[in-house]
């Protein structure tokens, strides 16, 4: 079982990789491989609209000079995906967003590639606005068919300056639930009966 993690932060050691890698230390403990995609410093951009990948169905964007086609096939092979932002303007970034939008429109117009694979959404936040940043990356996994597992509290950590969320106690608990709880639920999906 693989589990891939999308960091859309443009830091890439910074209060959302921290809080993702938690959560995949937990997966790890369980025996699930992991990695953490990191989209800073990746050319990718928004979607055209062009509608080719109906068309096409060949599983990727038709934009093929940027990273979003190897993100669709991290997705594809993976069993699991985990998608990271720190709040921008009480949202995801600009790059998580053309995450969200490129492989969802992608996956769904070959079929929902992406269905009842378990998903589980991650936001650093200095203040205000994480919220609205979570329904954003859950907004992807429920219309994917995707199955979410919770935690103790919504997948957030505080932090304004790198590093600052470690002594979040509370939302490093709350990363921690929920990789012991990705990795109960990913178990479970994959039992042989
Ligand atoms: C462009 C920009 C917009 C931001 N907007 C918000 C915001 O709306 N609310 C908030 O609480 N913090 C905001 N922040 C602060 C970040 O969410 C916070 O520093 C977070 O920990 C950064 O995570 P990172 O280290 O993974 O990049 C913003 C930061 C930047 C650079």
């Amino acid at each position: 079982m693989k589990v891939i993690a999308f960091n859309g932060s443009a830091r890439k050691n910074g209060n959302t990789a921290i809080l993702l890698d938690v959560v995949l230390d937990e997966l790890k403990k369980e025996g699930i491989e992991t990695e953490l995609y990191q989209l800073a410093g990746k050319k990718i951009r928004g979607c055209l609209a062009c509608y080719k990948c109906a068309q096409n169905k060949d599983r990727s964007c038709s934009m093929k000079d940027d990273a979003l086609n190897e993100c669709i096939a991290k997705m594809i092979e993976s069993d699991g995906i985990i998608l990271g932002s720190p709040t921008y303007f009480t949202d995801v970034t600009t790059e998580m967003k053309a995450l969200i939008d490129r492989s969802g429109l992608v996956t769904r117009a070959n079929g929902d590639l992406l269905r009842r694979k378990v998903g589980a959404a991650v936001v650093a936040v200095r203040r205000a606005g994480s919220i609205h940043a979570f329904d954003t990356l859950n907004h992807f996994f429920f219309i994917s068919q995707m199955i979410v597992p919770g935690s103790n509290y919504w997948n957030v950590g505080i932090g304004r300056n790198i590093g600052e969320v470690e002594k979040d106690e509370e939302g490093l608990r709350t990363m921690k639930i929920l990789g012991e709880n990705m990795a109960w639920l990913l178990k479970k999906l994959h039992a042989r009966s």
